[in-house]
Formats: structure tokens, sequence, C-alpha cells
């Protein structure tokens, strides 16, 4: 019998317009472009304004714009996965409200919440509906609306986040190409050091919550780094070396974005070199779920059918894992 894998025959993309550039939060709190560029490689990221615009607005734009490129009919979408910590409200899940907005009617659809490595957990998730037959097209979104919950007071944080979200088609292939294999991880001993304190059901939201500024992300920094740094890097080797992947035969790693010096770090363990990295964290920073599939995104073009891609991930949890994928079309 042929086995079936899922392939990622589309991507979508979407960043808001507005541009918060490190000249401009050097006008928020103390520090400078210097400062944020030679520690992060952050340049700038994307903010989306205006009043009741919920992550859904990133993730309906992002599976508008896949669905115009490959011309699939949305009805005979089987299944939506969003990845996102900034869901529009605690529930419905947004993979809901956007499957109704894009017209994916016949789609079950639910949230994944495993932060920066959410959209690695979703593809994983989303290829295995597709391998075992239950559906034939799984469209998996990562992305997050960080400004949502950033304390524009705290400058060791609010540099890095950005908004964003991408999105890929899954569909079924016999040929030699998709999800070929995965490793994913989670510790929970990581809610120490990264976490949101309040609007949960440990700690529902009070007067209190809101003065104590707990409603924003709260981030140990140094210790975060080392953490992602550490198992971001094993997590990538460990998938390239039960795949016979090394430095000559992956075409691009794909790392989530969030600070250049843990994706220079990823990269060397793997022994690929800069011009195989893909990176855009200068532009929009770090997208928590988006990071990835909008590197996808911005990528599409340079990818050619069967190019070996390393995808690697790290975030709150803690999360990680790497997805190993052969690349199934030319653009
Ligand atoms: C947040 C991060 C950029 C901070 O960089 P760092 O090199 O670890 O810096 P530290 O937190 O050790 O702080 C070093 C100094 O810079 C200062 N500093 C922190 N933010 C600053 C800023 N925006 N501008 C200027 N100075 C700043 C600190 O106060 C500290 O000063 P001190 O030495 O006088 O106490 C880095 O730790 C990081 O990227 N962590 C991981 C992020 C991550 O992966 N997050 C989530 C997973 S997705």
């Amino acid at each position: 019998m042929t086995s079936i894998r899922a392939a990622i025959t589309g991507v979508g993309g979407y960043v808001p317009e507005y541009i918060l550039t490190n000249q401009e939060l050097e006008t928020m709190v103390e520090t400078t472009d210097e400062w944020i560029t030679s520690r992060t490689g952050i340049k700038e990221r994307r903010i989306l304004k205006g009043e009741n615009q919920g992550v859904s607005v990133l993730g309906i734009a992002a599976v508008k714009d896949m669905l115009a490129k490959t011309k699939i009919d949305p009805k005979e979408i089987d299944c939506v996965i969003f990845a996102t910590v900034t869901a529009d409200m605690t529930f419905p899940a947004t993979a809901n409200i956007v499957a109704s907005a894009v017209g994916a009617t016949n789609a079950f659809s639910f949230d994944m919440g495993a932060a920066c490595s959410g959209f690695l957990y979703g593809l994983s998730a989303g290829a295995s509906y597709i391998q075992s037959g239950m559906c034939k097209k799984v469209v998996v979104i990562g992305g997050d609306k960080m400004s949502a919950i950033m304390d524009y007071t705290d400058r060791t944080t609010c540099i890095i986040f950005g908004d964003g979200a991408g999105c890929v088609l899954l569909e079924p292939t016999t040929e030699d190409v998709g999800i070929v294999d995965s490793i994913l991880k989670s510790d929970g001993a990581g809610e120490t050091y990264l976490h949101m304190k309040a609007g949960g059901s440990r700690m529902p939201a009070s007067r209190e919550t809101v003065d104590k500024r707990q409603h924003f992300v709260y981030q140990e920094g140094s210790a975060v780094f080392k953490f992602a740094v550490t198992n971001m890097a094993d997590v990538s080797a460990q998938l390239a070396g039960r795949n016979n992947l090394n430095a000559d035969n992956i075409n691009w790693l794909v790392p989530h974005q969030a600070n250049k010096r843990i994706i220079d770090a990823t990269a060397h363990r793997v022994g690929i070199t800069e011009d195989k990295v893909m990176m855009n964290i200068e532009r929009y920073g770090n997208t928590t779920a988006g990071t990835i599939p909008l590197l996808l995104w911005d990528y599409e073009k340079q990818l050619k059918k069967g190019d070996n891609l390393l995808l690697a991930a790290f975030g709150g949890g803690f999360t990680w894992g790497a997805v190993y994928v052969k690349w199934a079309y030319n653009s």
C-alpha cells in the first residue's frame, strides 16, 4: 500500500500596516535602537491598531490570501486549526470565527495553545488528520496579536514582540514530499519564567489584577534565552540526525524568530550557513505562533519542490519542537 503524507500545498500571510520602529520605542521606554538591534536583531514590528480588532483579523486575512493563491473552494476545507495565545476571547475558539468568516462552513475548527511552538504543534496535528484519512484539506494558522498582552512600560519584553499571522494548506500526497517527521516536547516547569498571571481561571480579571499589570506577558528573558538556545538546538539536531539531514542536504532552516542570537546558535549546531536560514525577525519581531508560517510566506517564491526544510521552535510552556518538511511545489 502506498503511504499517505500531508503536503503543504499553499501558504498565506498577513501583517498589519502600522510599523512600530525601534526609534518609536526609544520614545516609550528607556532603550536604544543599538541595544535592541545588537541584543535581538529586531528593527521594527507590526501592530494591529483599532477598536475591536482581535487576532481573528490577522488569521482571516492570512487564510484569504492563501485561498486567493490556491483557488480552492473554502467549503472543501475539513478542519481549521488556529495556533495562538491571544485568542479573540477565551471562548469560542478563534478558529471557529475564522472558519465562518472565510466560508469554511464544512470544517471543524479549534485553537491550539502552545505559544511560540503552536504552529508546529498544529502542523503535526493537521498532518495526522490527513495521514489517517480523516481529512482531505486542513488549514493550519499560526498568529498572535502580541500587542494586546504587552506591557509597553516593560523595556525587557515590549521590544521583542509584534503582531502577524500566516497559514498553510495541508493535503494528502503519495509523492515523496510533505511532512516527513516531527519531534514535539513540553515542560510545565517553564511556567515560572514565561507566563501571563491573570485572566485565566486561576486568577480571573479584577480591579487588583489590572492595577498590578498582571494581564501582560511576564518573562525572565535571560532564563528563557538559556532554555531556548539549548532545547531548540538539541531537538533540531535530534530530528536532523534520525533523518540523515546535514549541512549538505538541508536547503532551509526555518527557525522561530525569538532572538537572532538563538537562531544563530541553532544554525551553528546543525551546521547550517546563514544563507540557508530563513529570517524576518528584523521586520516583524517575535509574532509568537506567527513566525514560522510568516517565514514560509516570505520565502515561498524561493522554495523548490523536493527542498528539505527543518522547522524549529521554542516557546512558553515551555514547549519546543522540530518538523522535517519536504517542500511539495514550485511557485
Ligand atoms: C529579552 C532578551 C532580549 C534580553 O537580553 P539579555 O541579553 O538576556 O539581557 P538581560 O535581560 O540579561 O539584561 C541585560 C541588561 O540590559 C538591560 N535591558 C533590558 N532590556 C533593555 C532594553 N530594551 N534596552 C536597554 N537595556 C535593556 C537590563 O536591564 C540589564 O541591565 P543591568 O545589567 O544593568 O541589570 C533576551 O534575554 C531574550 O531574547 N530572551 C529570550 C526571549 C525568548 O526567546 N522569548 C520567548 C520564547 S519565544
